[in-house]
């Protein structure tokens, strides 16, 4: 079967750090709950003005993936980029990526609007992308700076969102395990603002989210599961979108798996939505986690209402 190979990874963060204790001045919240509820401890803010932006992270964590997969930027066979905070509509992230990096003319570049569930559903567009084109690398990132659409002034939303971006590159393969599940359910539980729309900032019905998550993320598991004829055994690691802990644990308990199985950086990511996938991606690959062969699940779930999974290998 033909599937994706994750050849290398890369990650751009802000510099400003914000924790707990930071958020505590601004709003009526205390680190205890904001741990207790979510897991998270800090997140990273993007500063005002022009130097950091969903862009030039997105850049920064392309070109870094490019270097590290020892590839140029010729090889590159088709860029996309998950993202809910472009800075502009048009050019997408994706053109300013290849603006910046010098992409190849001759092949696709587009961005994807999937909430958080953008990176995963990038990374299975991106591989129909390989298979109409005919080539062979991909360049999928995940990048965000949704801060610059939160209300500091709602604690239900502004402790729990935080900016960067992760790329990674995949590599079409031949005859290793594949599986796939993309899937949506209209809703309005989250809302962030686009250019239609004269709000400003992100509202969201966490209880509703959280219900929907602790659903989707097991039944996306389970398809990935039954459609590759693999068992949990099999899969080295679980990476689910970091949006909060007591999800992830939930997921665990359901499906009665192996905690060590799935990767948590939520602690000091926060949710950072599209780019919480190749974040902790490129957090593994820097600490050696990952071996050649190995298999992973890449599961997300977000705003729409959407959902998306892949099982892929890691490896060059
Ligand atoms: O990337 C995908 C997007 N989002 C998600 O995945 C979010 C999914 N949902 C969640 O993560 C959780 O629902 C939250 C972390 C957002 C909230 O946790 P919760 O346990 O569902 O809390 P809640 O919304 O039921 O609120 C419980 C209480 C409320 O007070 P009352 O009505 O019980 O008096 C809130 O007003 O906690 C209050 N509260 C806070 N208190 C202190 C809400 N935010 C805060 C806060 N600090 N930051």
């Amino acid at each position: 079967m033909t599937g994706l190979s994750l050849v290398s990874t890369g990650f751009c963060l802000p510099e400003k750090v914000v924790t707990n204790a930071d958020l505590e001045k601004l709003v009526d919240t205390s680190d205890e709950w904001i741990v207790t509820r979510s897991g998270i401890r800090q997140r990273y803010y993007i500063e005002e003005g022009d130097r950091e932006s969903t862009s030039t992270m997105a850049i920064a964590a392309a070109r870094m993936a490019i270097e590290r997969a020892g590839l140029s930027t010729e090889d590159i066979g088709c860029c996309v980029c998950g993202t809910v905070s472009e800075d502009y509509a048009c050019p997408n992230t994706s053109a300013l990526v290849h603006e910046a990096l010098g992409l190849r003319e001759d092949i696709p570049v587009m961005d994807v609007n999937a909430a958080c569930s953008g990176f995963v559903y990038s990374t299975i567009a991106a591989k129909g992308m390989l298979l109409e084109t005919g080539n062979k690398y991909a360049l999928v990132i995940g990048s965000e700076s949704l801060t610059r659409h939160v209300d500091m002034t709602d604690r239900s939303t502004c402790v729990l969102f935080g900016d960067g971006a992760g790329a990674a590159i995949y590599k079409l393969t031949e005859d290793t395990p594949y599986a796939s599940i993309l899937g949506a359910r209209g809703g309005r539980e989250i809302l962030t603002p686009g250019s239609g729309t004269r709000d400003i900032h992100i509202k969201m019905d966490g209880r509703a989210v959280f219900r929907f998550a602790v659903e989707a993320i097991p039944r996306c598991i389970g398809t990935l599961l039954s459609k590759s004829g693999l068992s949990l055994d099999d899969i080295s690691w679980v990476v689910l979108h970091q949006a909060n802990e007591r999800i992830i644990d939930h997921c665990i308990k359901k499906l009665n798996a192996p905690a060590e199985k799935f990767f948590k950086n939520i602690d000091h990511m926060g949710n950072t939505s599209a780019a919480s996938i190749p974040l902790a991606l490129s957090e593994m690959e820097g600490k050696g986690l990952f071996e050649q062969g190995q298999k992973l699940m890449i599961v997300s779930f977000g705003g729409g209402l959407t959902w998306a999974g892949a099982l892929i290998t890691y490896g060059k």
